[in-house]
């Protein structure tokens, strides 16, 4: 049990990487709060914690609203009596981010507010917290696109997904080392491309798959267990003296 005692609070928990990092951390003895703006999805997480008999509760919210992102913190302290890891993992990409027909500049600003202002509010309300009890571990789950260029998404290169993780990367670097004294360890983790909903239309097109495997060294896309036992090292007391990393696991993509 890697996370014994400890209580984790998941962003985007519903689905994809959220959902493996919190059944993951569940079946290594955390208490687990599943958080998503999609209800029903966060529900059946937990059911599916549940069923294995983890403990996990289920709220409800859009970490790009300042009060939600406050409640999903306050809500894991009054749950479980604390607060030791945060995974923010509540992302979207542009195509996604808003109905088809909206403007570049909506989506742009869409795209900023879950994946870069959404990770900086619920961060904002974990670390008043953690400075509290004395640590924690902050994981920011960013992307290979927060280290390298890919304008191929939505607008090409004026995607905004790119631009939005590679912030993810600098501001876990700056929290890094402004909380490193008081025990708060801030880091991120940068995925390759990973078969979860978020890029399913993509995946589930034979021609596409193979083009973006072909660019893989491994020759595959990742599984969100892949991503989710990283999340595991960062949270647990392994990984103590790490801080303001980058994680990339990506199946050597960014190596070429
Ligand atoms: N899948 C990939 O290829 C890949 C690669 C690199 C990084 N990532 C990142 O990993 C994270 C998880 O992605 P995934 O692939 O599991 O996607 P996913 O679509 O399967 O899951 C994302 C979850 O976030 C939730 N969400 C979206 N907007 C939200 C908001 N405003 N507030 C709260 N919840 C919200 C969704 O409801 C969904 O359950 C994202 O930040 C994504 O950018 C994914």
């Amino acid at each position: 049990m890697r996370l014994k005692d400890k209580v984790a609070l998941v962003t985007g928990g519903g689905s994809g990487i959220g959902h493996a990092t919190a059944v993951l951390f569940a079946a290594q003895g955390a208490k687990v709060v599943v958080s998503d703006l999609n209800e029903a999805n966060a529900l059946e997480t937990v059911a599916e914690i549940k069923a294995a008999e983890g403990d996990a509760t289920a709220l409800t919210g859009d970490v790009s609203i300042n009060v939600d992102a406050e409640a999903m913190v306050k809500g894991t302290v009054e749950t479980y009596g604390g607060l030791d890891a945060v995974v923010n993992c509540a992302g979207v990409i542009a195509d996604k981010a808003l109905p088809k027909g909206a403007s570049p500049e909506a989506v742009w600003d869409r795209v900023m507010e879950v994946n870069l202002k959404g990770t900086y509010l619920v961060t904002w309300h974990a670390v008043r917290t953690m400075e509290e009890s004395g640590g924690g571990s902050i994981i920011n789950i960013a992307s290979i696109n927060g280290l390298v260029g890919y304008p191929i998404g939505l607008g090409g290169g004026f995607d905004a997904y790119v631009p939005s993780k590679g912030g993810v990367v600098q501001f876990t670097k700056n929290l890094a080392i402004d909380y490193g004294k008081k025990n708060i360890r801030v880091n991120c983790i940068c995925p390759g491309h990973i078969d979860t909903n978020l890029i399913r239309e993509f995946l589930d097109n034979p021609e596409r798959r193979e083009w973006l495997e072909q660019r893989y060294p491994m020759g595959r896309v990742g599984r969100p267990e892949e991503i989710a036992y990283a999340a595991l090292f960062l949270a647990s007391d392994e990984s103590s003296f790490v801080t303001g990393a980058p994680l990339i696991v990506d199946g050597g993509y960014t190596a070429q």
